[in-house]
């Protein structure tokens, strides 16, 4: 798609990859809606680019449309609605009742509920674009964290159920699916994240570059990482040897967060299907 003089909006967009999208867009010539839950971030990207700032939550049904009520307002139409906001949760099933609602809330209903906002329009229209901000995560799995694993599955299956539907009616939908990006969230996942994720990381301005190519290449799943998609191939080739592999990783992790010593250098070569 072209973003030169698109209405765009983008949630979650106060910090990291958001903010870096937003910043990029602009750049290229976009008109561009800031959303976050933090208002003090929205306000200062949005300033910044020459964008317009909407602070609130966009996971709730009541603020998602209070979001694209105002685009719209502001914008006259929505033509590219970017649903990056997320969370990263840790745990398990132990993990609480609040966490995973969070996870399910933020990362899934927040996406299905700006679809449901979005859709009459953009049908009418016959044009609209969806780029929901997966993970790789979503394509095979976050070691430590299950409630972010499910959810971001979740948000790809959706993603994916979309573009199938709606496609031929002149809605398209991408999944962005980076693993590591140094952001406040890889920050804040823990041994797992760190060890896994951080040696190859790549900076929030990479994924904002990979996202630019992918708009404009069309393909369904954009990749800041080419090598997930050798992963995903191999998991789905053969279920049982990658998990294997990440019974390994799993492991290792184990006994690092039990001996409290990270080492960097024992996670940089493996990160065959953990990702952020
Ligand atoms: N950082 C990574 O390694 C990585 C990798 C793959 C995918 N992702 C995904 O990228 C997206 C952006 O994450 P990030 O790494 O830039 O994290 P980040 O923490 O830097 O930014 C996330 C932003 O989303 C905002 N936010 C959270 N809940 C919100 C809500 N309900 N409404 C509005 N805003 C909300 C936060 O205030 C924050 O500013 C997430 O969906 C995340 O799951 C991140």
């Amino acid at each position: 798609m072209q973003l030169h003089d698109a209405g765009v909006v983008i949630t979650g967009g106060g910090n990291g990859i958001g903010a870096a999208m937003a910043r990029r867009f602009a750049a290229l010539g976009a008109r561009v809606v800031v959303n976050d839950l933090h208002a003090g971030s929205c306000d200062a990207v949005a300033s910044e680019i020459g964008g317009f700032s909407v602070p609130g939550d966009a996971a709730t049904a009541t603020g998602i449309q209070a979001l694209v009520d105002a685009a719209r307002a502001h914008l006259g139409a929505i033509d590219l609605f970017c649903a990056n906001a997320g969370v990263g949760t840790g745990g398990g099933p132990e993990a609480p009742e609040d966490d995973w609602d969070l996870a399910w809330r933020v990362n899934v209903m927040a996406h299905v509920r700006a679809a449901r906002a979005l859709l009459p329009d953009w049908l009418d229209r016959g044009r609209g674009h969806f780029l929901a901000t997966v993970s790789a995560a979503g394509l095979l799995t976050m070691l430590g964290s299950a409630p972010y694993s499910v959810t971001k599955h979740g948000a790809l299956a959706f993603a994916e159920w979309m573009q199938i539907t709606y496609a031929d009616r002149g809605v398209t939908v991408q999944a962005l699916c980076p693993q590591g990006v140094r952001t406040a969230m890889l920050e804040a996942s823990g041994t797992a994240g760190k060890l896994l994720l951080g040696a190859e990381s790549i900076s929030p301005e990479q994924a904002a570059d990979a996202v630019v190519a992918g708009l404009a290449d069309g393909g369904f799943l954009i990749l800041p990482h080419p090598e997930v998609a050798g992963y995903y191939a191999a998991r789905a080739a053969d279920p049982d040897r990658w998990q294997g592999q990440m019974r390994k990783l799993q492991r290792m992790i184990s006994a690092e967060t039990a001996t409290d010593r990270p080492s960097a250098s024992t996670a940089a070569t493996h990160t065959e299907g953990t990702a952020r």
